[in-house]
C-alpha cells in the first residue's frame, strides 16, 4: 500500500542541530513546517532562510519549552490549526547534560531525564490526541544509539532516557498497530551538533548536513526502527546488542 505524503511536519528542538537540519531537508522536499524550541529568535531566522529558498511552503514557529507540559499540548494544537492538520510530528527536542551517578550532579541527570523522556511523553501524548480522531499521522521519536545498552560515565542517564524513548515508541507502535497512525523510532549515531560540539574525538561522526540528509531519508520510509546513518551504525547496533558489557563500555 502506498504511504500518504506527509505534507505538514512539526519538528521540536528545531532551533539547532538535527532539528534545524531536518527542517532544511523537508523544506527542500516542499513540505510545510511547524518549528518549535525555546530560542525563538533562531526559529525566526530559520523560517526566513527556508522561505527565501522555498517560497511556496508555509513555516510556522512557536516558542516551546517541552518541560512545560501544558504548553506542549497548547502549542501542538495551535500549530495543527495553523498548518491545517499535522501529518507528522518529530519528537526531537533533547539534551545531553548528564554526569556519572553519585558524583553530585543529580540535578543535571534529572534535567536530562525530564526533558528527554517526560518531554517526549508529553509530545507523544499531544501528537496522538490530534491524530487519533483522524486515524492518520506519523509520530517519529528521536532516540539514540546510546539507548541500545547501558552506558558508562556522562552517558548513563542520557542513554537510559533514550532507552525509555525507544520503549515508548515501540509501545505506541504496538498500541496503534492496524490503525492509520504510524510510529517510527530513530536511533541516530554521532552527528555534529551543539550537543557534542565540545567533544573533539567522536567515533564515526558525520557533519550535520550529511547526518540530517540520512535522517530525513530514513524518516520518509516510516520504518519501525532505523539506525542512522546506516553505515556503520546498522552493524554496530547488532554488535552492541550481543557483545559483553565490558566491550560495549570501551566502544562508548
Ligand atoms: N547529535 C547527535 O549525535 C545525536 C545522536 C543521537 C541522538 N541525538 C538526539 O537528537 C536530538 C537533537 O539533538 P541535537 O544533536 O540536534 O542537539 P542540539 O543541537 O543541542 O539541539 C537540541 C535541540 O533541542 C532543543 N531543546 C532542548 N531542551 C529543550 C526544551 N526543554 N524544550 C524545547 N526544546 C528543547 C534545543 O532548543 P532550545 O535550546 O532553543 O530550546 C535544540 O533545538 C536530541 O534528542 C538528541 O538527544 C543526537
Amino acid at each position: 500500500m502506498s504511504r500518504p505524503q506527509r505534507r505538514n511536519i512539526l519538528i521540536t528542538g528545531a532551533s539547532s542541530g538535527l532539528g534545524a537540519g531536518m527542517a532544511r531537508e523537508f523544506a527542500a522536499r516542499g513540505r510545510n513546517l511547524a518549528l518549535a524550541a525555546r530560542r525563538v529568535d533562531r526559529l525566526d531566522a530559520l523560517r526566513s532562510e527556508l522561505l527565501a529558498e522555498h517560497p511556496h511552503i508555509t513555516v510556522a514557529v512557536r516558542a516551546l519549552d517541552v518541560d512545560r507540559h501544558d504548553d506542549v499540548f497548547t502549542v501542538f494544537r495551535e500549530l495543527d490549526e495553523e498548518l491545517g492538520g499535522l501529518d507528522r510530528v518529530i519528537v526531537n527536542a533533547g539534551l545531553g547534560k548528564g554526569q556519572p551517578l553519585g558524583t553530585g550532579y543529580f540535578r543535571a541527570n534529572a534535567q536530562t531525564a525530564q526533558t528527554n523522556f517526560l518531554g517526549a511523553l508529553a509530545q507523544s501524548e499531544a501528537a496522538l490526541e490530534l491524530m487519533r480522531p483522524r486515524n492518520a499521522g506519523h509520530v517519529v521519536l528521536i532516540s539514540s544509539m546510546s539507548a541500545l545498552r547501558g552506558m558508562p560515565r556522562n552517558m548513563t542517564t542520557y542513554g537510559a532516557s533514550k532507552a525509555g524513548v525507544a520503549a515508548l515508541g515501540e509501545g505506541m507502535r504496538s498500541d496503534l498497530a492496524g490503525t492509520g497512525i504510524d510510529v517510527s523510532t530513530i536511533f541516530p549515531g554521532y552527528i555534529r551538533s551543539e550537543i557534542n560540539e565540545k567533544v573533539k574525538k567522536v567515533p564515526f561522526i558525520v557533519d550535520t548536513e550529511t547526518g540530517c540528509r540520512a535522517l530525513a531519508a530514513a524518516i520518509e520510509k516510516e520504518p519501525a526502527k532505523a539506525y542512522v546513518p546506516g553505515w556503520p551504525w546498522i552493524p554496530l547496533a547488532y554488535a552492541m546488542k550481543v557483545l559483553p558489557l565490558s566491550v560495549v563500555r570501551r566502544m562508548s
